[in-house]
């Protein structure tokens, strides 16, 4: 038997997953600096077997090459999708093709997913709902609902006698290092990036799943991105501060400059907060990975928002930016915003629409003519001082 990459996690459990050590965009949007891994898990009973999730598409062969290590890919009787996203679940038609008696458990809205996705028919698909549980011989699968992480049908799977949770997305990272969390020096940064980018918008299911776990006994999580974690207290305490919107005295700075006179607006106030004991993270957007600002908009308590006027409107990168913030909904509370014009504003009006209502408070917006004047840095210090007595006036 070859145990060429394949894990045992657990007596009967193994990690059957791949590493995408290429991959370097993830829906045409994210970037992947460190690639991924598409988990994949094989739960042995003694009377059934199942799988937890596929692969994305092109890695079929791999992970059918693992899994014959351990079980003949005909000889599985469930497989479980706890999500429909093509990259957990792109290669059950080719699972079908190979299988001719397995049920694809999944909840009522991944069977209609599975059926328009994946062609998968209705009589192979078996619906579970909240707490359903299955029974392999001396393993269980428990299923728990969680929708909204981040599909409407998303839900976890749990095996109460190796006290493993299998959640899919949730508590996953975007690296293809690592098969525990201990392993990956750096874990919570690619785990907090990958929150920022996928879950953030969904708080509050991230709280309701929270709540929903909290009292099962979990030695291990193994999500369907990125390591296994075995220190379960550290990323689970971490997604509790997340999920709560807790931020820290920490203000993100998002900036474009093309002739370097918002550079100059930009700078006091970035030196003003870091002198008053403020964190400070600061992106260039024409270089900046939009996977980093995502990571510090997870908790942030305030952003400095700056770019000059291009055709009447803000700068694009800017309006990209700000579109995206909108969308995350991170939990910032205040905002500053800074322009510079060469011969017609329209930056900040431009910011307001793209934004619609807001939350955040907008401590200050200022639009100047070319590069700041020295009365123009006293104001923006000024801007600085209130910014940072906000951020650190709220704990
Ligand atoms: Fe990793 Fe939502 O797919």
């Amino acid at each position: 038997m070859s145990w060429r990459n394949i894990a045992k996690l657990s007596e009967g459990v193994y990690w059957v997953g791949v590493r995408d050590w290429n991959r370097r965009l993830f829906d045409a949007l994210i970037a992947l600096p460190h690639g991924t891994t598409y988990n994949s898990y094989l739960v042995i009973g003694k009377a059934k077997k199942a799988l937890i999730d596929t692969v994305n598409p092109g890695f079929e062969k791999e992970w059918e090459e693992k899994i014959r290590n351990i079980a003949d890919m005909g000889d599985i009787d469930y497989l479980v999708m706890n999500h429909a996203e093509p990259d957990h679940a792109g290669a059950i038609p080719y699972f079908m093709s190979m299988n001719n008696k397995a049920k694809l458990i999944t909840t009522e809205k991944g069977a209609k997913l599975a059926q328009t996705f994946y062609k998968v028919p209705s009589e192979r698909i078996q619906i579970v709902h909240d707490q359903e549980m299955v029974d392999l011989g001396g393993k269980t699968l428990q299923f728990i609902e969680a929708p909204m992480l981040h599909w409407p049908e998303t839900m976890f799977t749990y095996v109460p006698e190796d006290r493993t949770l299998f959640p899919c997305d949730f508590f996953g990272s975007h690296t293809a290092k690592g098969l525990y969390d201990d392993e990956v020096e750096d874990l919570i940064v690619y785990a907090q990036r990958y929150f920022g980018e996928i879950m953030m918008p969904f708080r509050v299911m991230a709280q309701k799943a929270l709540e929903k776990i909290k009292d099962l006994k979990i030695d291990m999580i193994a999500p369907s991105h990125g390591p296994i974690h075995r220190n379960t207290e550290r990323i689970l305490s971490a997604y509790r501060k997340w999920s709560n919107g807790e931020t820290r005295q920490k203000a993100i700075i998002v900036y474009v400059t093309m002739w370097n006179s918002t550079e100059k607006m930009i700078q006091p106030i970035t030196d003003v907060l870091a002198s008053e004991g403020v964190e400070v993270v600061k992106y260039n957007l024409a270089v900046a990975d939009i996977g980093d600002v995502a990571k510090d908009l997870v908790d942030s308590r305030a952003i400095v928002l700056g770019a000059p006027t291009v055709l009447g409107g803000a700068h694009p990168l800017a309006v990209y930016a700000t579109y995206l913030v909108k969308a995350l909904r991170p939990p910032l509370k205040y905002g500053v915003v800074l322009s510079s014009y060469g011969w017609g504003g329209g930056a900040i009006k431009h910011f307001q629409e793209v934004l619609g209502p807001s939350k955040m408070e907008v401590v200050g917006a200022l639009e100047i003519n070319g590069p700041p004047s020295e009365s123009n840095v006293k104001q923006i210090e000024e801007l600085g001082k209130a910014l940072a007595a906000k951020i650190k006036g709220e704990q």
